[in-house]
């Protein structure tokens, strides 16, 4: 199964994509993931991504492009994948159509829009902390850690991600209404777009995400 999920930022996608991807046994591909890994290592990808992604613009499309190609390159990914976040631009839509070698189809993607009012999304986000070792996500209330502001899966450091501050977050919604809102039309004209409202409990969000992609 190939799947993507859209979504404003802090909607819901990583969340569900990790339940996906270990359930159906496919990998969860986040271009989140992949550049803030890079900015952890000091890659050249990385110290070029570090301040775009602080101030909340989105990365090139064409560096964008090429790490997607690679990963989608790789073995695991043959049988399917969850794609969380990308593609967030009708130019990257179109690569991946492309690379998916069939353009008018949309390469056999089911593609899952969350639906999450911008209100609820700065509490959501606002409540977030991440491990800054490895990358894991936890929500204050939600889905607190077992220790205080320690991760459960290696023991790092929880911090705030660096664009998650207002300012970033403000931004954030902007690019995804701006540049990120014509995705969602642009799958929605090939028919392959499930709206799923992403306002409820994770566990229920999940059901419907599910209920979406079986009808
Ligand atoms: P990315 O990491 O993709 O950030 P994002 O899209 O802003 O999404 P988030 O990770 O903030 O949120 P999410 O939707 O995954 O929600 P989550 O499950 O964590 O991208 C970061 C940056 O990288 C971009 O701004 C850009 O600069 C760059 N970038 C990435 N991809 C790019 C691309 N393709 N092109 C160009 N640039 C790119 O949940 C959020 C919080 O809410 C968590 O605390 C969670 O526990 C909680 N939560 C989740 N579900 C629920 C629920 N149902 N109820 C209550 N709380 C919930």
């Amino acid at each position: 199964m190939k799947v993507i999920l859209v979504g404003a930022p802090g909607s819901g996608k990583g969340t569900q994509a990790k339940r996906f991807a270990d359930g159906l046994h496919i990998p969860h591909i986040s271009t989140g993931d992949i550049l803030r890994e890079a900015v952890r290592n000091g890659t050249e990808l990385g110290k070029q991504a570090d301040p775009i992604m602080a101030s909340g613009a989105l990365v090139p499309d064409d560096l964008m492009v090429g790490i997607v190609a690679e990963r989608l390159g790789q073995d695991d990914a043959k049988e399917g994948f969850i794609l969380d976040g990308f593609p967030r631009t009708v130019a990257q839509a179109e690569m991946l159509d492309g690379f998916l070698g069939r353009g008018n189809g949309a390469g056999g993607v089911n593609v899952v829009h969350l639906l999450v009012p911008d209100e609820l999304i700065v509490n959501r986000i606002a409540a977030r902390r991440s491990c800054g070792a490895c990358g894991a996500s936890y929500h204050l209330e939600n889905s607190p850690p077992k220790q205080d502001s320690l991760c459960d899966r290696c023991g790092g450091v929880l911090e705030t991600r660096p664009d998650d501050v207002e300012s970033a977050v403000r931004k954030r919604l902007e690019t995804f209404h701006r540049q990120t809102v014509p995705v969602i039309d642009y799958y929605r004209a090939k028919n392959v777009l499930h709206e799923v409202d992403g306002n409820a409990p994770v566990d229920e969000v999940f059901e419907r995400v599910k209920k979406s992609l079986r009808a």
